[in-house]
């Protein structure tokens, strides 16, 4: 998840040529922060998985990470899973919106793409891929085990407009059923941090 802020700026430049290296400082201890305007009856990352087997050790600007996540959000094993990331940037007192982003209405089927940029730098690193392909992000009780890995946090040769300032990044989650309607108890998370410019 930690991965998806990086993976969005890594989108963030497109058309301009100047190449800029950045180090990202992640605002909260605990990596993830409660929306501050999340939808009603949405739950935060940690009230749908429990990360107290998860290990993460930040040493300078490298997050290693290993054990486990036990997924325990409870929707059905036959949901539809949705997903949607904002990119959000903060200016003179507010968050203000920007194009960045994208959605997919079937999360489980691209979790393993890897094309996907949390393929490579996440679900690649999950070790029991056979029962996570199936059960994906539906819980209860389902564990994603992860090999020791690494996270750099930082952004090389980044080619796009200058970032500054506050970021954050705001994941939606929903479990849809078989007519479509959506559980009541979507996930909503943000990641907040700051692009520190490097040279
Ligand atoms: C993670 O789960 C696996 C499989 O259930 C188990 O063997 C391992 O001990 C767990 N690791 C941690 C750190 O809880």
């Amino acid at each position: 998840m930690v991965i998806m802020i990086v993976v969005l700026l890594l989108l963030y430049g497109v058309a301009s040529s100047w190449a800029t290296d950045y180090e990202l400082l992640l605002e909260d201890p605990d990596i993830f922060s409660t929306c501050s305007e999340g939808p009603p009856g949405s739950i935060n990352i940690r009230q749908a998985m429990n990360f107290d087997d998860l290990v993460v050790d930040q040493e300078a600007d490298t997050l290693h990470l290993s054990g486990n996540v036990t997924v325990i959000w409870d929707v059905q094993p036959t949901d539809r899973i949705t997903a949607k990331l904002d990119f959000f940037h903060y200016n003179r007192g507010s968050w203000e919106p920007t194009i960045f982003g994208m959605a997919t209405q079937n999360f489980c089927s691209i979790m393993y793409d890897k094309h996907q940029y949390w393929y490579k730098y996440w679900t690649k690193f999950i070790a029991n891929r056979h029962e996570v392909e199936k059960k994906c992000l539906r819980g209860p009780r389902t564990v994603l085990v992860h090999e020791p890995f690494d996270l750099i946090l930082k952004l090389e040769n980044f080619n796009g407009p200058l970032l500054r300032g506050r970021l954050k990044m705001v994941v939606l989650f929903n479990a849809v059923d078989e007519l479509n309607i959506p559980r009541p108890n979507p996930i909503c998370l943000e990641i907040r941090g700051e692009a520190l410019k490097l040279k």
